[in-house]
């Protein structure tokens, strides 16, 4: 019943603002985008899922941030993937429901209707992902860099290979799929986002969102997630990887990288 055009909005309104050459990636990339009534959000694990259960939210309501301020993320945008989901009565949330998931696409069933695809530079999500696995006791413990960085590679983390993952979305035939990197949302915080002349882009930067306790996981017992291990929502910038891949390691990951994306034609935002 609510009637909302929120992405195009969102994009539309990004290109007010800001700084030129931001601009130019930025309609760069939305350009041919269409889709107007997100349902799902879906990524590799840690490359802005949670923010884009902050962002989609604000889109619907215009701006109000009542939504993100009163209800935890997880409940806001559910989980597809949580065994949680199968007591939510999804399909009986109000219109336009509003999804996340890390399901790779061949995991999906057909008929979805609107998807936001984030991707995030490996090298960074690598670097997020060895963070989050000592933080997090529901996972092993990722050993030495060097072990967890094959294991990375080989997609013997938590929801499988990064290359499959993206390859796999990227193959998608759907129409209404919009690709988004978390580089591009990052810019976000440098460009106006106005919804009605209203504007929401405050409540849309990472910093803000890492404030707000509905968003953080501090919600989650410390048993869970240890934050004094290392923070959930860290630091929300591009290249973190530069400070955490010694120079050896850094030409390995490009080595694999260029051999498994040889055949993909994106144009991903960090190449
Ligand atoms: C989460 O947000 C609350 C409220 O702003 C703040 O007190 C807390 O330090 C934040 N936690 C983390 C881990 O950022
Ligand atoms: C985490 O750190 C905070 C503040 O430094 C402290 O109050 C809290 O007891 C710590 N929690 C655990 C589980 O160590």
């Amino acid at each position: 019943n609510t009637n909302v055009s929120g992405v195009v909005s969102l994009f539309v309104f990004f290109l007010l603002g800001g700084a030129p050459e931001d601009q130019g990636k930025v309609r760069g990339a939305f350009a041919q985008k269409s889709i107007t009534n997100p349902t799902i959000t879906t990524c590799v694990i840690l490359s802005g899922t949670t923010w884009m259960q902050e962002i989609v939210p604000l889109i619907l309501s215009q701006g109000d941030p009542v939504v993100v301020d009163t209800v935890p993320n997880w409940d806001r945008v559910p989980w597809l993937h949580n065994n949680k989901a199968l007591h939510l009565n999804l399909d009986q949330r109000p219109s336009p429901r509003v999804f996340i998931t890390h399901f790779q696409y061949n995991m999906m069933s057909t008929g979805f209707l609107k998807v936001i695809y984030v991707m995030r530079n490996p090298r960074d999500v690598f670097t997020s992902c060895s963070h989050f696995s000592r933080m997090a006791s529901f996972l092993v413990s990722p050993g030495t860099q060097t072990e967890f960085l094959n294991k990375f590679l080989d997609g013997k983390v938590i929801f499988g290979s990064w290359f499959d993952h993206v390859k796999g979305w990227l193959s998608a035939t759907e129409q209404h799929i919009m690709y988004i990197s978390y580089e591009e949302m990052i810019l976000v915080g440098r460009l106006q986002i106005q919804l009605k002349k209203k504007p929401i882009t405050d409540r849309c930067v990472f910093k803000n969102m890492k404030k707000n306790k509905m968003s953080n996981y501090s919600l989650v017992p410390n048993t869970i997630m240890d934050q004094n291990v290392s923070e959930f929502l860290r630091k929300g910038i591009a290249g973190d990887w530069k400070d955490h891949l010694t120079v050896a390691e850094a030409e390995h990951f490009d080595a694999f990288y260029q051999k498994k994306m040889q055949d993909v034609k994106y144009n991903f935002f960090w190449d």
